[in-house]
């Protein structure tokens, strides 16, 4: 709900147990950010702007302005007038100057989101989310911006955008637009990031927040493997269970920065938008920018109450598509079963012996087109190479379609290879800064698609491949970051365009994609997980969690992904033994369950794996039909973590009616002379019966506990034998008596 209260000039945007509050302050009009925070019954706070602390009071005296400007708590601030923490706006006039500064306008308060033009978004019926648009200007630079803030009604996240219009008669350059900012008194906080590297993504990292500017950001081109766009600043005695966090999350998938800056009066200046370097945009008169939407959460209730409310938000409000709700099919994909050696006859036999254990799809990976043996060539040549896939691949298609299996490819659309007759065609369809050689990275280039033929021409190969047989599925891949930023289409004050263009080519590309086949179901990828964030989940549901598939370092990256996305979205897989990343040897069974966590599937070669191992699948399949709806749209909630105690690993899934839940523990090392292991469990109802059942430990007696018990006395997981061990627990209710 969002109302205004005329008279005190404040608007109170009310979330279920979340108040956020933005008071017009002095004729000046001076928008400030009053409060966020647990829900206020009143909007009464405005005392929190501080304004009548000396030296300066607005409309009273003139002498101090700037040291005003240097505190008051902006709700959306520009840089360069006074204000001398880091703005979320800058710019530059035609005649070179520097400095913003915005003042209200108007408002309008609307049913339903507005949708933002070109960029992924989350969305929502009337009923089910309010908008305020909050109309502000810089007369002085013929500038008007309007801030977006969007409450939904059933979950604490909210959202917020900026649109920024040159109103004024001559252009002017946009050199930063961030998307949200949040000034308020810091309280001690911790700031909690997720940081990585190439198969090894998004570990949660937590530090003390200090004085001045913390950031974690990417100049990458793509949200990255390295940092994440997601920021949460939490109390010093923040757990999983208990206490404050903000947190902010950037629906964008290139360059970003997320920043917090703690300042000399102990304010804090959280922020995230689009990383100013390599940006700036120029804006003719009458145009505007829309710049990226960040997703905002408070909560005093912790972690796992941030990790549900960003789940519900991104379940219910930005997972499009037919397989939002549904069960994926069980993929089988043949990268580490055969990396460029395949053909047809090798694809068939593994989709022939995978048919037969209940897998559902076969995904042929990269290296079906040109003549693409190796990863040195043939990016941009989409046309299927007929010497490795004899009779074509229709003929293929229908095979594995007969096999009963669905199909699904590889493609890599974003980049060119040197080695290509794409690039011998077009040199100059690849960014490189003119008269300087571009740097390659796993021996490729990138497509320039600030340039509409690129993308059309691209769009159009990929397309022709997918009308040419019965393909339902496409991994879309992204192997390097994007550098030598330079387009021989934009003239010189368009160059700082390109890294945000690019973005917006390939949301261009995605959405006529899942437009012009609505059944395909669409799996994002970058190396990995250089690119698993909100922006992408926009077109596809799911996406590839890491290139390193090993059952245990797979718990800190998965860790680390849901403590923001649906498990629905975390693409996993069992692989193969030792590990082509770590070399560890971990249990068929172990790799099964953990996979299970997310979209689960097989990358392998199912005919030359140990018979033991082959004979577990069926098992593992039968496990992933039987709870996967309970995986998919249970509420997650994060039990013990490898990652803090280096011993073992424990979460739990409990459905929305509370009748059942699923908790998986995994054992990392075993430890001599133990005893059972008590964990509390989470979300049970408190009244009801649980029948406890270990899966795949029959050893164990089935006993029945209440939820009560369960959540403060907790479960015993009984001391076993074996490191890289698994057990799988299953509660359902049960009228039983205790
Ligand atoms: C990187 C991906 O993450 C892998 O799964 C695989 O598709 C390779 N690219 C293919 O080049």
């Amino acid at each position: 709900m969002i109302t205004y209260h005329e008279q005190e000039r404040i608007f109170k945007l009310d979330t279920p147990n979340t108040s956020y509050l933005i008071g017009i302050v002095d004729e000046e009009n001076f928008i400030g950010h009053i409060y966020y925070g647990k829900r206020l019954k009143d909007a009464d706070a405005s005392y929190l702007l501080r304004t009548e602390e000396p030296p300066f009071v607005p409309g009273k005296n003139n002498r101090e302005r700037c040291s005003f400007y240097d505190c008051f708590p902006f709700e959306y601030p520009a840089g360069g007038i006074g204000d001398c923490r880091e703005g979320c706006l800058g710019i530059r006039t035609a005649g070179g100057h520097t400095g913003a500064m915005l003042s209200y306008v108007s408002h309008e308060i609307l049913e339903g989101k507005p949708e933002l033009t070109g960029l992924p978004a989350t969305f929502g019926t009337k009923k089910e989310c309010t908008t305020l648009k909050l109309l502000c200007e810089d007369k002085y630079a013929g500038m008007q911006v309007e801030l977006l803030y969007t409450v939904f009604q059933d979950t604490d996240a909210m959202t917020r955008s900026v649109k920024v219009t040159n109103v004024g008669r001559e252009h002017f350059y946009l050199t930063k637009v961030f998307s949200a900012s949040l000034d308020m008194d810091n309280r001690d906080f911790d700031m909690i990031s997720l940081h990585g590297s190439w198969a090894r993504e998004r570990h949660i990292q937590r530090k003390t927040l200090g004085y001045g500017i913390q950031n974690v950001s990417s100049v990458r081109g793509e949200s990255s493997h390295q940092d994440h766009p997601f920021l949460a600043l939490v109390e010093k005695n923040t757990t999983q269970d208990s206490g404050e966090v903000y947190a902010m999350n950037f629906v964008y998938s290139g360059n970003f920065r997320a920043q917090a800056e703690v300042t000399q009066f102990d304010y804090v200046r959280m922020s995230m938008g689009i990383h100013p370097e390599n940006f700036c945009w120029k804006l003719e008169a009458g145009e505007s920018f829309q710049a990226p939407e960040v997703v905002m959460l408070y909560t005093d209730k912790g972690l796992d109450a941030m990790t549900n409310a960003f789940h519900t938000l991104y379940r219910k409000h930005l997972i499009r598509g037919e397989y939002r709700n549904k069960k994926r099919p069980i993929l089988i994909n043949n990268w580490e079963a055969t990396y460029f050696d395949f053909d047809t006859e090798k694809l068939l036999s593994i989709a022939k012996e995978a048919s037969k254990l209940g897998i559902e799809m076969l995904v042929m990976d990269d290296g079906w087109f040109g003549k693409r043996n190796n990863d040195d060539c043939a990016l941009g040549d989409w046309q299927v190479n007929e010497e490795k896939l004899k009779g074509g691949l229709k003929y293929l298609v229908d095979e594995v379609n007969r096999l009963g299996m669905k199909f699904g490819i590889w493609f890599e659309p974003e980049m060119i290879s040197p080695d290509s007759n794409l690039y011998r065609e077009h040199p100059d369809w690849a960014l490189a800064i003119p008269g300087r050689p571009a740097a390659q990275a796993r021996q490729q280039f990138v497509l320039d698609l600030s340039r509409k033929e690129v993308v059309d021409h691209v769009y159009e190969m990929v397309a022709s491949v997918l009308r040419s047989a019965n393909i339902e599925y496409v991994k879309w891949d992204m192997n390097r970051p994007l550098a030598d930023i330079g387009s021989i289409a934009l003239p010189a004050d368009r160059q700082g365009e390109i890294c945000h263009r690019y973005m917006l080519a390939v949301y261009e590309m995605q959405s006529r994609l899942v437009k012009e086949f609505p059944h395909l179901l669409l799996e994002n990828c970058s190396g990995g997980g250089a690119r698993f964030d909100p922006g992408m989940l926009y077109y596809s549901p799911q996406i590839w969690c890491s290139d390193d598939a090993d059952a245990i370092e797979r718990l800190e990256i998965q860790e680390g992904t849901a403590l923001l996305y649906p498990l629905s979205t975390m693409g996993a897989h069992v692989s193969d033994c030792p590990n082509h990343v770590v070399g560890r040897v971990t249990p068929f069974e172990t790799r099964g369950i953990v996979a299970l966590a997310g979209t689960f599937g097989y990358e392998l070669d199912v005919t030359r794996i140990p018979e033991e191992d082959r004979n577990m699948i069926p098992e593992q399949v039968a496990l992933y039909h039987q709870y996967n709806d309970l995986i998919r749209e249970g509420d997650y909630y994060r039990i013990a973590s490898y990652s803090q105690n280096h011993k073992f690993d424990c979460w739990q899934v409990v459905s929305e009616n509370k009748e059942e839940s699923l908790v998986t523990f995994v054992q990392v090392l075993c430890r001599a002379n133990f005893k059972s292991r008590r964990l509390l469990l989470k979300g049970l109802a408190e009244d009801k019966r649980y029948e406890v059942r270990f899966v795949n430990d029959k050893e164990i007696q089935t006993k029945v506990y209440s939820g009560d018990t369960l959540m403060k006395a907790g479960l015993l997981i009984p001391s076993f034998q074996g490191d890289f061990q698994a057990r799988l627990i299953h509660l359902v209710k049960c009228e039983e008596k205790f």
